[in-house]
């Protein structure tokens, strides 16, 4: 392999620190940074601070092109465009989406700066990398500014059926733009599935579920589940420094109790409010045993700048309080909430203390906490409750799946996972296990990039 990857991305892989950068954690990083490392490249991307793009620099073997966005591109581009428009929208319209041509116009100006950096970053014989939903318009944008680079595009989150995407305004140009790539990735087939359709009847033209005409050039469709490192989950749940953590977390919450966790950004697309709705309904249900679980769940700090979610944190942090307000005791309060983020062997040490792991999005794209829960069970002991909903339950098809428009449902599963026999909980767990750590995020990258290659 001898290509160099440019990957194009809303966010560098980075954070500011006082006296530089680190690398901020994430899956796609890891993934992509033994490629680029090897064989040389460049991130083009935001710093996530407004005005802030000093000149290309390297770090950690990656060329970094910070591209501006003035404080109005993260009103409108951002938080409008992109988080105000588009990711409701994509994610079944669970919230209605809103409709602006102040904030598609800059949607469109940013894009084209991702795209002028992108262009500049690529030399002959590259591979431009682009990625999710705030830059759908790059490929093709970069398309006509280097006609000589192969393009690839991945979603990261879900792609709406037809008629969902029928609301959006300015459909044909995302359209057109994703077909600017040579590829076009998806983390489901059904993904894939709903991009064709779209194309089919926005566009015209010819094609199937795997390909698609675009003039003269034949786009290829393609799915591919994201992943995590497996490995390294693996290695930091069996490291001394977290089994002490989860020793004295296991004594701060009593030894006896069973343990439900929830990780999440404070997002609602991730149905923090169901799966507390759910255990209230089974407090209720089973009085007597209050005092033998608790429920803990981590929201993470995101968007705050939409409504949405500012309104969606209110209504977590409200029932976090009747819930304990009708349940808790002096000794005892079933639900121990945290706003904001833990870091990386902290968040292990809370999957191992987890007997029952609980992800319910209404729709997700993929999930990787899913993932990571069950890479950190060396045990095989645990139990996965997983919303159909998410990416990832087609791939964990041994979690127990729920449907989160059913609370009483949700609760049902809850209970049983809290009582499943234990031969039961080691063969799913242990088939969970065999799924992720044999589709880890390596083979992910390695996939995308040769598809985007040929
Ligand atoms: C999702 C999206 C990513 C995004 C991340 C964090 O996973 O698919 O593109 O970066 O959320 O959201 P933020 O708005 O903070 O970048």
């Amino acid at each position: 392999m001898t290509n160099r990857i440019v990957v194009v991305a809303n966010r560098l892989p980075l954070r500011r620190t006082e006296d530089g950068w680190e690398t901020s954690p994430g899956g796609l990083v890891s993934a992509v940074a033994p490629f680029i490392q090897e064989q040389g490249g460049s991130w083009v991307g935001w710093t996530g601070v407004p005005d802030d793009a000093p000149p290309p620099f390297v770090h950690d073997g990656i060329e970094q092109r910070p591209v501006r966005l003035t404080q109005a591109d993260i009103d409108d581009f951002y938080l409008g465009c992109s988080n105000g428009t588009i990711w409701p929208l994509y994610h079944d319209a669970i919230r209605p989406p809103e409709f602006h041509r102040h904030w598609w116009y800059p949607y469109v100006a940013v894009n084209r700066r991702f795209a002028e950096q992108a262009a500049e970053a690529l030399r002959p014989g590259d591979l431009a990398w682009v990625h999710d939903y705030q830059l759908q318009l790059v490929p093709g944008m970069l398309r006509r500014m280097r006609p000589d680079v192969r393009i690839g595009f991945f979603l990261h989150i879900p792609f709406p059926p037809v008629e969902i995407l029928a609301r959006l305004p300015w459909r044909r140009e995302l359209l057109e733009g994703l077909l600017g790539a040579d590829v076009v990735a998806f983390q489901t087939r059904l993904g894939r599935h709903n991009f064709s359709r779209a194309a089919l009847r926005f566009l015209g033209g010819e094609g199937t579920t795997r390909w698609l005409g675009a003039g003269d050039r034949t786009v290829r469709l393609m799915s591919a589940p994201i992943s995590i490192d497996t490995r390294r989950y693996a290695s930091l749940a069996a490291s001394h420094g977290v089994g002490e953590r989860v020793a004295a977390l296991r004594d701060e919450l009593g030894t006896d109790r069973k343990v439900v966790l929830g990780v999440d950004r404070l997002d609602y697309t991730k149905g923090i409010d169901v799966r507390l709705r759910a255990f209230d309904t089974l407090l209720q249900r089973h009085r007597e045993q209050a005092d033998d679980v608790v429920f803990l769940q981590v929201a993470v700090p995101s968007r705050e700048g939409v409504g949405d979610y500012a309104a969606m944190r209110e209504e977590v942090e409200g029932l976090v309080g009747r819930i304990n307000g009708s349940h808790g005791e002096l000794h005892h309060m079933p639900v121990h909430y945290r706003y904001g983020s833990l870091d990386p062997e902290e968040l292990i040490a809370y999957y191992r203390l987890a007997d029952v792991m609980c992800v319910t999005p209404f729709r997700d794209g993929m999930n990787l906490v899913a993932k990571e829960y069950v890479a950190t069970r060396p045990g095989n002991s645990g139990a996965l409750v997983l919303s159909e909903f998410a990416g990832a339950a087609q791939e964990l098809r041994q979690a127990l799946l729920v449907n989160p428009y059913d609370v009483d449902g949700v609760a049902d599963v809850l209970w049983r996972a809290l009582h499943l026999p234990p031969g039961e909980e080691r063969a799913r767990m242990q088939a969970l296990r065999r799924q992720v750590q044999r589709h880890d995020v390596f083979r992910w990258a390695l996939s995308c990039i040769e598809a985007i290659r040929h």
